[in-house]
């Protein structure tokens, strides 16, 4: 793929080309630090912050692994890869409410080409990330931004035989933008 050649100029639909370079900044740090790093996990919504990435990272190493974390009530980007075209949903239903927006006409032939799987996770099991991330790590991660963790510790992650040779995974916590008493009375419903 050609990123000059997609008319990225104008700043809408999370994916004007001064936003993708910005997002791909996040693989450049995390591969300049770790360059082990084999697969890389990444929120998905609109698909910008993905297609950053992505693109950095393939950049650098054509045959990194990159895999996007999505809720199951705002499952879009996984059911648009498996449709071949995107589909939008009628309505979402998800506590990670940053992740409610759909692949846009720019995003989409990014996600649709660098972007090798989507991981699609329970609202518990982003409750459960979100609440590790303050635990383990003492890090303030909204629910939206923990969904990569969610998605790694996800049976579907940790039993699907095609990813048994991810052995050093970047995980991308996107956003601390949080609601202490949404995420309280989640915890409590556990
Ligand atoms: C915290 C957080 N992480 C990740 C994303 C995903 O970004 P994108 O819409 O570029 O896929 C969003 C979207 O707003 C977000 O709020």
């Amino acid at each position: 793929m050609d990123i000059k050649k997609m008319n990225l100029g104008q700043c809408k639909q999370n994916m004007s080309i001064c936003l993708c370079s910005g997002q791909g900044t996040i693989a450049l740090e995390l591969l300049e630090q770790a360059p082990e790093i084999d697969t890389i996990i990444v929120p998905i919504s609109g698909g910008g912050l993905i297609s950053g990435v992505a693109l950095a990272a393939k950049s650098i190493n054509p045959s990194i692994r990159i895999l996007a974390a999505e809720p199951r009530g705002a499952n879009d980007a996984a059911l648009s890869k498996a449709a071949g075209e995107i589909v939008k949903l009628p309505e979402t239903n998800t506590i990670a409410d940053g992740l409610r927006a759909s692949l846009g006409s720019r995003t989409w032939p990014v996600v649709r080409d660098l972007v090798d799987a989507v991981i699609t996770v329970e609202d518990q099991e982003i409750v459960e990330a979100t609440k590790l991330c303050y635990e383990v790590l003492k890090v303030v991660v909204e629910p939206s931004g923990a969904i990569g963790l969610a998605a790694v510790l996800s049976d579907s992650f940790q039993n699907n035989p095609a990813w048994k040779d991810s052995n050093h995974v970047g995980i991308v916590l996107s956003g601390g933008n949080l609601d202490l008493g949404v995420l309280w009375d989640s915890i409590c419903g556990l």
